[in-house]
C-alpha cells in the first residue's frame, strides 16, 4: 500500500466534507451547530496533517533536506490550517463562525490542490517503491485498519 495513493485517497474523502461544509454552512445560524460542524472537519483534517507530516514529509526530509522551500512551506499551510481552526473557536458570533469555518476550507483545498500538483508528484520521484510501501503500512496501523488481512490469513500456517 503506497503512503502516497492513501493519503490521496483522504483527500478525495475531504473533498466531499469540505462540499457538504460549503452547502450547509451560509444557512446555519446557530453558533454552536457551525462550530460542531468545524470540530468534526478540524478532527479529520488536522490527523490527515500529522500523520502526513510525520510519514511523508518526514520521510522527504533526507532526499530534499530539511529546509526544502517545498517541505517547510506545506508545513506552513498545516500551521495556517490550525490557525483557521482556532479562530474558530474563538469565535463569538456566527457571522465571524461561518467566516473562519468556510476560510479554513479554501485554504484546505489550496493547500490539498498543492500537494497534489507538486509535493505528491516529487514523492513519488524521490522515494523507492519499498519506503512508499513501508510508509503506507505504518499509515495503515496509525489509522487502525486492516492491511491486506486475506494475504496474512492464506499466508498463516494450517490449524493456526
Ligand atoms: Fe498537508
Ligand atoms: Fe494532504
Amino acid at each position: 500500500m503506497n503512503v502516497v495513493d492513501v493519503l490521496l485517497g483522504e483527500h478525495g474523502a475531504m473533498y466531499s466534507q469540505f462540499d457538504c461544509v460549503e452547502r450547509v454552512v451560509p444557512g446555519l445560524d446557530g453558533l454552536q451547530e457551525i462550530r460542531a460542524l468545524g470540530a468534526l472537519l478540524a478532527a479529520v483534517v488536522q490527523s490527515h496533517s500529522t500523520v502526513e507530516d510525520e510519514l511523508l514529509f518526514a520521510a522527504l526530509e533526507r532526499p530534499l533536506g530539511r529546509a526544502s522551500p517545498a517541505l517547510v512551506g506545506m508545513r506552513m499551510m498545516h500551521e495556517d490550517i490550525d490557525r483557521g481552526f482556532a479562530e474558530l473557536e474563538r469565535a463569538e458570533d456566527p457571522g465571524a463562525a461561518r467566516d473562519a469555518l468556510l476560510g479554513v476550507v479554501g485554504l484546505a483545498r489550496q493547500h490539498f490542490l498543492g500537494e497534489e500538483e507538486s509535493l505528491f508528484v516529487t514523492a513519488r520521484r524521490v522515494l523507492d517503491d519499498e519506503t512508499l510501501g513501508r510508509l503506507g503500512a505504518a499509515w495503515a496501523e496509525r489509522r487502525g485498519v486492516l492491511q491486506n488481512p486475506i494475504e496474512d490469513w492464506t499466508s498463516a500456517p494450517h490449524g493456526a
